[in-house]
């Protein structure tokens, strides 16, 4: 049996080789999205948000269905509040946090994770559980380590620098 160690180390592996490996970094996030999504069951909507001025802006997803917050001012919702510090927000029960945007229905607890690129939030990884508290300490570590390899492709995507110009991806 594979166990949960094993999936998220081979998850990192996967996502460093289609960073390598993609023509584009709109295919890098959106592959991305796909594997946190498929590998992790209590990862039920998978998103990146990108920053735009003063907004995040949602970039690629994955999940069951898609979300109305498309757009969130910086500084609103748990997307807004960990894009503003730069910071990992875990919310163990959303019905209990006044930050909260609902989604869906369904969702129980989430995270947001930051995405930095040049000392900068570029953008951010948004995961909702259908499970209570569905996410621990080993779920932020593995997270932020995911949002540590996309900072070239956020940042490229985002125009600061031509992707595979600079052997960023090569
Ligand atoms: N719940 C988020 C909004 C984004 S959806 O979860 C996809 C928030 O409170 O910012």
């Amino acid at each position: 049996m594979t166990s949960a160690t094993d999936i998220r180390r081979g998850t990192l592996d996967a996502i460093d080789r289609i960073v390598h490996a993609e023509a584009t970094p709109d295919a890098v996030l959106q592959r991305t999205v796909e594997l946190l999504h498929n590998r992790f069951e209590h990862y039920s909507w998978v998103g990146i948000y990108l920053v735009e001025g003063d907004d995040l802006v949602l970039s690629h997803w994955q999940g069951p269905e898609a979300t109305e917050h498309v757009r969130i001012p910086i500084g609103t919702g748990i997307c807004g509040a960990a894009a503003a510090t730069g910071k990992t927000e875990v919310v163990r029960d959303v019905s209990d946090d006044s930050r909260y945007l609902a989604c869906f229905p369904s969702t129980r607890s989430e995270i947001v994770v930051p995405i930095h690129f040049n000392g900068e939030v570029v953008g951010e990884i948004d995961i909702d559980s259908d499970l209570p508290a569905a996410f621990d300490e080993i779920d932020r570590r593995f997270l932020e380590h995911v949002a540590r390899m996309l900072s070239s492709p956020c940042g490229a995507a985002l125009g600061r620098f031509a992707w595979g110009a600079d052997g960023a991806n090569r």
